[in-house]
């Protein structure tokens, strides 16, 4: 009895299978009700009393090792590549597409970071207007030329409801709520009736900054843009002021940049000039604040406007305005 415990302690040691089947019939074979194993526990009842203790010891050993060893082999094929569980953990994973943030967002949010640090916070006004956000509170009379200087969509039904054309309706929207000091730049989307070609569109987007407060000059002004340039564009940007006309500052100036493309020294992009137009800015008009219920011999300010798809496109050598919104996957991976 024991040699025959012995032999199948060996053969049990011995033996190595490659499937799931095969330690399936591992099991029939030994610990099955007809296993041999279990034959030998029949067997058992025929052992002399003295040997009972050794024998049934060596027969309950042998149990416990086919038992782990079955349970072992039978793990390790489950789960497994090729096993039947239909998971082949060797497959490679489905990558997750990260996109990227829309050019026009990155300049937006790299110009509020520059004026946050100048101290200007950030709010915004809705595209759908009035007349008197517009143009009216903004020193434009009604029937004044200057209107003719934006194409501006109206609604057909009411001419009181329009698209706004530029960004600086949110200046009054904002002076009209809130007592100076005011320092703040309002990003947003504008709307004008202009052909779509490389150079317009009829959506765009702007930045208006406007600083209120009770001693505001033009050097405040210049030296406010002079910094602006010279963290968009770099260190050694020179900005130039050209005397304009808007009908809310006055003064007014046009800002130039240094070229970026050629530095100065003329280039196609930049008409042989070496400077390039970015913002229009100046000292707001009294008949404003007039307009918005501040007293013009209280408060000064300084306001400025400008376009993000301009500077963009400047910012990352772009020549087509179309291309900001055709979301060509091609185009806005690039950023
Ligand atoms: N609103 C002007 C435009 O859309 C830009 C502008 C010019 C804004 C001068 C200003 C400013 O605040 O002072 O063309």
């Amino acid at each position: 009895m024991l040699d025959k415990i012995k032999a199948l302690q060996e053969e049990l040691e011995k033996i190595v299978v490659s499937g799931k089947e095969e330690v399936e019939e591992l099991r029939l074979k030994y610990i099955s009700k007809k296993g041999s194993i279990s034959q030998l526990f029949e067997d058992f009842k025929n052992v002399s009393p003295e040997q009972k203790k050794e024998v049934g010891q060596a027969i309950n050993t042998l149990k416990n090792f086919a038992l782990d060893k079955i349970n072992t082999l039978k793990e390790s094929f489950e789960g497994a590549v090729n096993g039947d569980s239909g998971l082949d953990l060797t497959m490679p994973g489905d990558s997750v597409k990260l996109g990227t943030r829309h050019p026009l967002s990155l300049v937006k949010n790299e110009i509020i970071g520059i004026f946050g640090r100048l101290g200007f916070t950030v709010a915004e006004g809705p595209e759908i207007e009035d007349d008197w956000h517009v143009f009216s509170a903004l020193n434009f009379p009604p029937e004044h030329p200057a209107r003719d200087m934006q194409d501006t969509f109206f609604i057909e039904k009411n001419p009181d409801v329009l698209l706004r054309t530029h960004t600086s309706s949110v200046q009054i929207r904002v002076m009209e709520r809130t007592q100076p000091p005011i320092r703040m730049i309002f990003p947003g989307r504008v709307f004008r009736n202009e052909a779509i070609s490389a150079r317009s569109h009829c959506i765009f987007h702007q930045i208006e900054g406007l600083y209120v407060d009770e001693n505001v000059s033009f050097a405040d002004l210049k030296q406010t843009l002079l910094q602006f340039a010279k963290e968009l564009f770099g260190e050694g940007t020179e900005i130039r002021l050209r005397p304009s006309y808007f009908p809310f500052t006055e003064p007014s100036a046009e800002v130039d940049i240094q070229c970026v493309m050629c530095g100065g020294s003329g280039c196609r992009v930049c008409s042989q000039t070496g400077w390039l137009e970015i913002l229009g800015s100046g000292m707001v008009d009294p008949e404003v604040f007039k307009m918005v219920g501040y007293d013009p011999e209280a408060v000064m300010g300084f306001a400025f406007g400008m376009g993000i798809e301009r500077i963009a496109m400047l910012k990352f050598g772009i020549d087509d305005l179309r291309l900001f919104f055709e979301n060509d996957l091609r185009f806005l991976m690039q950023f």
